[in-house]
């Protein structure tokens, strides 16, 4: 399986992920947004346009996108494509959006880099149980590997998380963001505190 991941990684391309590409294909894939459309028409997902994620992308947009690519690359290897869609979509569908609360006192183990992933997977069987199976409830749980250092159990699983890092890539380009968005950020505002002092 692994070789076979790798396989897909290399011929999905590595360069950037444009993002107002993706979204006119998305527009125009009917099989696509027929599978998402319930998690798409709620409410509580729509909440995620109005949440940061990275420099220049909502929360919502990333989902989406990590979805389409997901359901793209499963496709074309005729995985399960349909799991891989909701499992891409709902990866991170966490309770709150996090980015203004890294001044919270927090233990290094539950910061958000680490639980987020089980937070989302309980928030999809909560929202969305009629859509939720064992094999999605992986995807989503497992998508932070190897920050979170069980993998993910199926190859979807496998994919959205690298969909999901690469789309992440672009965070690289402002390296002191980087902290952030793995959850450690309090971890280092607390080191530099520590040095200040003394
Ligand atoms: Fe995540
Ligand atoms: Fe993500």
């Amino acid at each position: 399986m692994v070789c076979a991941i790798i396989h897909v990684m290399k011929r999905s391309g590595g360069g950037n992920v444009r993002k107002k590409d993706i979204t006119r294909e998305i527009a125009h894939d009917e099989e696509f947004l027929k599978i998402v459309a319930p998690i798409l028409g709620s409410n509580e997902f729509k909440k995620r346009k109005n949440w940061k994620h990275h420099e220049n992308c909502s929360l919502y947009e990333h989902c989406l996108i990590v979805s389409y690519l997901s359901y793209k690359i499963c496709k074309r290897r005729k995985w399960n494509y349909r799991d891989a869609a909701i499992g891409g979509l709902l990866h991170d569908f966490y309770l709150r959006p996090w980015q203004n609360r890294v001044h919270e006192k927090v233990p290094f183990f539950k910061q958000h880099g680490f639980v987020h992933a089980h937070e989302a997977m309980e928030n999809a069987y909560k929202f969305f149980p009629e859509l939720m199976n064992d094999r999605i409830a992986n995807i989503i749980e497992r998508h932070m590997f190897p920050l979170n250092i069980i993998p993910p159990k199926y190859k979807e699983g496998w994919v959205v998380t690298y969909a999901d890092k690469r789309l992440s890539m672009d965070v690289v380009v402002n390296i002191k963001a980087l902290p952030k968005y793995l959850g450690l950020a309090r971890f280092i505002y607390n080191v530099k505190k520590f040095f200040r002092r003394r």
